[in-house]
């Protein structure tokens, strides 16, 4: 099943002013949004939205309406978020300006209390078993946290596996994903027990049939087969999983995914306890989830497995006006859908989200360098980031709001490209970011919901050092992972001899 739609953009301006080839439901996207339309005149006289006290007033628009103009609205924020008497945003009780005097720019700043929050909702969601993508965001403090409360964790290398154990999660907690899992990482998950190993190819068949040849019973590892139900879900195509033109797992549609069973089935030294599939990351539409969990349940509920894993997709949103399901209709509506399809309740369907545990937990913040206004072209707006912390707009056209943490309640009339330092055209942060007026060279900006896939696939580029991680809670700043320094960019490099 395919449905026609551009490359994933969040940026809902940009979104609106394309001729809408596409309903908008497919995102979704609220009819209240639809009303939204093009930015209206620009309200004079007022630089502040809302003088201070609570975040919770961020309305994210301005008085007529216009989401593009207010400040970036609640949802984009953490949890703790708070606008103090100056104006200026504190997450876990720590005021962002000072956090970038403290630390320097560029900083990514993690709300501790809404990582928490959200690997709960999480577990209450789709109860025990949920895992927690680590590929969203990966470090020792994160693992820690999410296996605190209550989640298993998802790793798709022998990397992510290495940071997971180094954090103290037990190998049983730990799901084994990837396309080309090598030898020695399944040697290694094999010998140390990880919960689950998700089975992905036949050469990786034979590779455990080999590793696992003299166990029985309970040492057997447990595993899931990964599989391609044939549904394209609504996300950009590199981040889309699902449909049969894919690297990962056995299509069902060509039978390979019946004759997988059948021959792990025949492994005496495994143990096969379900079913997998994953239909690609930030998906908005319940309903591609619904239809995933249609197709799943038909080859699933024959075979009388355990369990059914639904992988992970859930989107977000990252800018004004964008709505997401949470955590929970995701669940239910998944849920549902399964048991629609005849799946029993007694069968354990997980899941394993990663974006929508870690995305909107964080902010980074950057300093503002250069204004370069090209008259009659358009201003841009350097800062001391870009790619190397940030890939997401270059590699997926994504959009994101940018605000000043100094006075976070400030209308942003001002249209700028917010973009990096480094050597190439194209190190684009914020395409069209709205920004306040008076904002300065030497002001910090923030750019919010930059908790997913920002650290984690962050490089070395142009050998720009990658920031440091912080988590907040409670007024307390703690480093959870330190920034580079020129001389770790040399800690690799080896003078031949
Ligand atoms: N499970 C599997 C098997 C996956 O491949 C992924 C993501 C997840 C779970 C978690 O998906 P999430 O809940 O985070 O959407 N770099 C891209 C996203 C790539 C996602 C890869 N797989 C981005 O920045 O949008």
């Amino acid at each position: 099943m395919t449905v026609e739609r551009p490359r994933q953009d969040s940026n809902l301006r940009t979104r609106l002013r394309r001729p809408v080839l596409y309903p908008l439901s497919y995102w979704g996207v609220s009819t209240s949004i639809v009303a939204v339309g093009p930015p209206g005149p620009r309200p004079v006289g007022r630089r502040r939205a809302l003088s201070s006290a609570s975040v919770s007033s961020l309305a994210g628009t301005t008085a007529d309406g216009d989401p593009s103009e207010g400040p970036p609205q609640r949802q984009l924020l953490p949890l703790t978020a708070e606008i103090g008497p100056a104006g200026s945003l504190s997450v876990g009780g720590c005021d962002l300006v000072e956090l970038a005097e403290r630390f320097g720019t560029p900083l990514f700043v993690y709300d501790e209390a809404h990582l928490r929050a959200r690997c709960r909702e999480a577990v209450a969601a789709w109860g025990d078993g949920v895992a927690y993508a680590t590929k969203a965001f990966l470090c020792r403090a994160m693992a820690a946290l999410a296996h605190e409360e209550g989640m298993a964790l998802d790793v798709s290398t022998g990397g992510e596996m290495h940071v997971a154990l180094a954090a103290g999660v037990p190998a049983r907690r730990l799901v084994l994903h990837g396309n080309n899992k090598s030898p020695a990482e399944l040697a290694r998950a094999v010998e140390l027990g990880v919960g689950r190993i998700v089975v992905d190819s036949f050469d990786e068949i034979e590779r455990l049939g080999h590793l696992t040849a003299d166990l029985r019973g309970a040492d057997r590892p447990r595993v899931l087969v990964r599989v391609t139900p044939g549904i394209e879900a609504h996300t950009h195509e590199f981040v889309r999983t699902g449909h049969d033109d894919t690297k990962f797992g056995f299509p069902l549609a060509t039978g390979a995914a019946a004759r997988a069973v059948a021959v792990l089935a025949g492994q005496p030294g495994l143990d096969l306890v379900g079913i997998h599939a994953h239909i690609g990351s930030q998906v908005f539409e319940v309903s591609s989830f619904e239809q995933a969990a249609d197709v799943l349940s038909g080859f699933f509920v024959p075979l009388d497995l355990p369990e059914l894993c639904v992988g992970g997709g859930l989107g977000v949103a990252y800018v004004n006006g964008e709505r997401a399901p949470t955590l929970a209709d995701w669940a239910e509506a998944t849920r549902r859908a399964c048991w629609a399809a005849g799946v029993p309740r007694a069968t354990r369907i997980t899941a394993e989200p990663g974006r929508a545990i870690v995305a909107t937990a964080a902010v980074t913040l950057y300093r503002v360098g250069v204004i370069k206004e090209l008259p009659g072209v358009r201003t841009f707006v350097s800062v001391d980031g870009g790619m190397s912390d940030n890939p997401r707009p270059v590699l997926y056209g994504s959009g994101y709001e940018a605000f000043v943490p100094r006075e976070a309640g400030a209308l942003r009339p001002r249209v700028v490209r917010v973009v990096g330092k480094h050597c190439e055209t194209g190190d684009t942060l914020v395409a069209e970011a709205h920004v306040p007026d008076d904002l300065a060279v030497g002001d910090v900006l923030a750019t919010p919901v930059t908790g997913a896939y920002g650290y984690s696939m962050a490089s070395n580029y142009n050998k720009v050092p990658r920031p440091p991680v912080l988590f907040v809670a409670e007024g307390r700043a703690r480093v959870a992972v330190r920034g580079e320094t020129f001389d770790d960019l040399l800690a690799l490099d080896q003078p031949l001899g």
